[in-house]
């Protein structure tokens, strides 16, 4: 493995895997640009190295080949000005005016391909794909954490192609660092707080959790599942019937374990999914029919306050409620604060998770908590201790 600040890229074009799957509104505006900001100091490196680079990512799902929505075109603006120079860009990441373009650059300049889930070949993980990737380019940089977890052609079936020359870029440095201080040299009390909608997908990391922090903290539409799990009414509130007996188990190991599980006593409640919805506090197990609960009460605003306040390491993904509506915002606002209050005070705080980086981004505290993740799942799992094929791929098992 090739370190990026020493290795000579004078002359060399680097294909750089990042991961600029970002959130673009219903005009192709970028609403979160976490994700690009962090990618910047890589390829500055390279471009002001006498190196050219070679961008790659996906964006969002695409199913069935092109599509307007998913193209990565729409971020040329953006990113030619935070690089301060003209990003050329290949409407197709194969295929002969990938290959020109990419033979045609000169040390400095910075081309994008295209959406690479345009082909089910990226997902898929094929090598025919990740061979013609790796023809475009001398060196291979992996910098995608977000898609770390991901075994795709790109992030990586291609390294093979790259056995001398292949590297990690600053994100993937960073993120490495930062989150092996939760789980390598987490100071104790640890907790974790997980939020988003959906418990499907979280279950084995709060079930890995268990065996390493001391308080887990549940908020969002995941907690109605939980609450059902203990025999709550929870209304018209969005609960994963098949993930009950799950839920319940995960909270009889964290009880045989001592890890303080903690499920939301209040809640927000409303009679439609709608900002100006009626809306009131109500205790969480207790929900009328035709109403849902749309974000964490007061009571418990004020109980998660308090333990994060009293952590020396706080991990957090996913919000508390639905917080891109107003009246729905608070629960996410009080855990962000907490969040940067106990940073202030010491504690290492840890955020990831797209919508919780949003949240954060939103209030305006990305500078108040410790290091702000680019990963999602990808950060999870590394946290749960799985490896990540787009981290073997460089440095091996
Ligand atoms: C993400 O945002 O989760 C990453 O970019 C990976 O995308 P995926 O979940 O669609 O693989
Ligand atoms: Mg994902």
């Amino acid at each position: 493995m090739k370190n990026i600040d020493t290795f000579d890229f004078t002359n060399k074009k680097v294909i750089v895997r990042v991961d600029f799957n970002v959130p673009l509104n219903e005009d192709f505006e970028i609403t979160d640009d976490t994700r690009i900001r962090a990618a910047i100091p890589t390829i500055k490196k390279i471009m002001n190295s006498g190196g050219s680079v070679i961008l790659m990512s996906h964006l969002g799902r695409p199913k069935n080949g092109p599509e307007n929505k998913f193209s990565l075109k729409h971020l040329i603006p953006e990113l030619s000005k935070k690089l301060n120079t003209n990003v050329l860009f290949a409407d197709d990441c194969i295929g002969n005016q990938a290959i020109e373009k990419a033979k045609s650059l000169k040390p400095g300049q910075v081309l994008l391909l295209e959406n690479l889930r345009f082909y089910k070949e990226e997902t898929k993980g094929d090598e025919g794909f990740a061979h013609k990737l790796a023809q475009l380019a001398d060196v291979y940089m992996n910098d995608a954490f977000g898609t770390a977890h991901r075994a795709h052609a790109s992030t990586a079936i291609i390294a093979k192609y790259f056995p001398e020359n292949k590297m990690f870029g600053y994100v993937m440095n960073n993120e490495l660092i930062n989150i092996n201080k939760v789980i390598r040299e987490g100071r104790k009390p640890i907790t974790a707080i997980l939020g988003g909608a959906k418990v499907s997908g979280k279950i084995e990391i709060i079930n890995n959790l268990i065996d390493k922090v001391d308080n887990i903290l549940i908020g969002g539409g995941m907690m109605f599942t939980f609450i059902k799990a203990l025999g709550g009414d929870v209304g018209n509130s969005l609960v994963e019937d098949d993930l009950i007996e799950t839920a319940k188990e995960a909270m009889i190991k964290a009880e045989e374990q001592n890890v303080c599980f903690h499920i939301p006593t209040d809640a927000v409640i409303a009679d439609k999914f709608d900002n100006n919805a009626n809306h009131r506090f109500c205790n969480s197990h207790e929900i009328p029919d035709g109403w849902m609960g749309l974000d964490i009460g007061p009571e418990s605003g004020q109980a998660f306050k308090d333990i994060i306040e009293g952590s020396e390491t706080i991990l957090w993904n996913g919000p508390m409620g639905v917080f891109e509506m107003e009246n729905f915002a608070q629960g996410t606002i009080e855990v962000a604060y907490s969040i940067a209050e106990a940073t202030k005070n010491g504690a290492f705080s840890l955020i990831g998770g797209g919508d919780s980086v949003a949240a954060i981004n939103k209030f305006n505290l990305q500078n108040e908590v410790s290091y702000v993740s680019t990963g999602g799942g990808a950060m999870l799992e590394f946290i749960e201790g799985k490896t990540l094929p787009g981290v073997t791929a460089i440095i091996g098992e």
